[in-house]
């Protein structure tokens, strides 16, 4: 593994150090009642969706990560080859880094080189200029451009950012000024219906959730600080399932994509039953990658697709449209959110 020479590598080195495989999460507050007749077969199951302006064959996408060094070109490298050898979109991290310094173009380039016909978003952070957001769209000739909101982040990075008072009037400059479609994401601190209603006032039509459960940012920042640790913000934020609850009021006028520790196919299936219309998937993807290689991560994902039109059978749902028609028990902590918050 390459020394932690720079802020990228560190993410990704600590985004190891942190992954836990088997963690428990709110999906798992969440229970199908099984019925006994499918009354369908798996050959039926259509795993296809869409979102923005594509149709996609699955509904599950390599999730923004990295780039900006010589170790995370290797690692987009390999995703993008992952990407489309399966034919799953896929997000770069943050290209603010290549903003400032063209000498890591590269390492973000790689992945349209690797995948010239694939699906592909650019990723920058929210604060940015609309000449930066074009920028970013244009180096990775970027099909969407994914906008990450990460408040927490910034505030616990010792070198982040400190004022937030124009994120949202600048979002909206973006969204009205591009011409692919803009993403608006969180970093896994999820959101709240009033946040996707600023989104939606702010003209964004596609909306990440990407809520607590799996790569934990509070805790990856809060490694790096050597000094005064903000620990106690670590369990900062909603979980993706809690935040897919937060959407409900929303799902008519806004897509809305999950992400934040998805650790199987089942979860997938539990995030589209709440509405998502895609699923994104970080840390594990980047595990895999990392202690499985390129090869190995191409048969798991494979395998995922069968295993997500195995669940769809057992809940006797042909579409990811039929998936929101399903008996879904919420327990626990989540329920009590729901019930604290008025949500039906
Ligand atoms: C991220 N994530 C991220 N998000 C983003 O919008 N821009 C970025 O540059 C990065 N960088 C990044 C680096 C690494 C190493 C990881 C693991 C993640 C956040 C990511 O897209 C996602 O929102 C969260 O990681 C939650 O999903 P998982 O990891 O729990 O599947």
């Amino acid at each position: 593994m390459e020394p932690k020479n720079n802020r990228k590598n560190e993410h990704v080195s600590l985004g190891m150090k942190f992954f836990q495989k088997d963690q428990q999460t709110d999906f798992d507050a969440l229970r199908y009642v099984h019925h006994s007749f499918p009354e369908l077969a798996v050959e039926e199951v259509d795993l296809s969706t869409s979102f923005a302006t594509f149709q996609l064959k699955y509904p599950f996408y390599i999730n923004a990560m990295t780039g900006g060094s010589d170790w995370t070109k290797k690692i987009n490298q390999k995703l993008a080859i992952v990407a489309r050898e399966t034919g799953i979109a896929m997000a770069s991290g943050s290209v603010s880094a290549a903003l400032k310094d063209p000498t890591v173009l590269d390492s973000f380039q790689i992945i349209r080189e690797v995948n010239p016909t694939g699906l592909v978003f650019a990723n920058l952070g929210a604060g940015q200029t609309v000449e930066n957001a074009k920028k970013a769209i244009d180096l990775l000739k970027a099909d969407a451009l994914q906008i990450h909101i990460n408040a927490p982040q910034e505030l616990i990075m010792p070198e982040g950012d400190r004022d937030f008072s124009n994120w949202l009037p600048q979002l909206a400059e973006i969204v009205a000024a591009v011409e692919v479609p803009v993403i608006a994401k969180e970093v896994g601190f999820g959101m709240s219906r009033e946040t996707i209603a600023q989104l939606r006032a702010a003209k964004v039509a596609t909306i990440d959730i990407s809520g607590q459960g799996g790569t934990n940012f509070a805790q990856i920042e809060n490694y790096r600080r050597k000094t005064n640790k903000l620990d106690y913000l670590e369990n900062w934020g909603q979980s993706t399932v809690i935040s897919l609850l937060e959407a409900q009021s929303h799902l008519e006028s806004v897509e809305i994509l999950a992400s934040g520790g998805i650790r199987h196919p089942l979860d997938i299936v539990k995030a589209l039953s709440l509405g998502a219309k895609a699923v994104g998937i970080s840390g594990l993807l980047l595990h895999m990658i990392i202690k499985d290689g390129v090869d190995e991560t191409i048969v798991q994902v494979n395998h995922w697709k069968d295993e997500l039109r195995t669940i769809m059978t057992l809940l006797g749902k042909k579409t990811i449209a039929e998936l929101q028609q399903t008996d879904l028990i919420l327990t626990g902590e989540v329920k009590d959110w729901c019930q604290a918050r008025e949500i039906t």
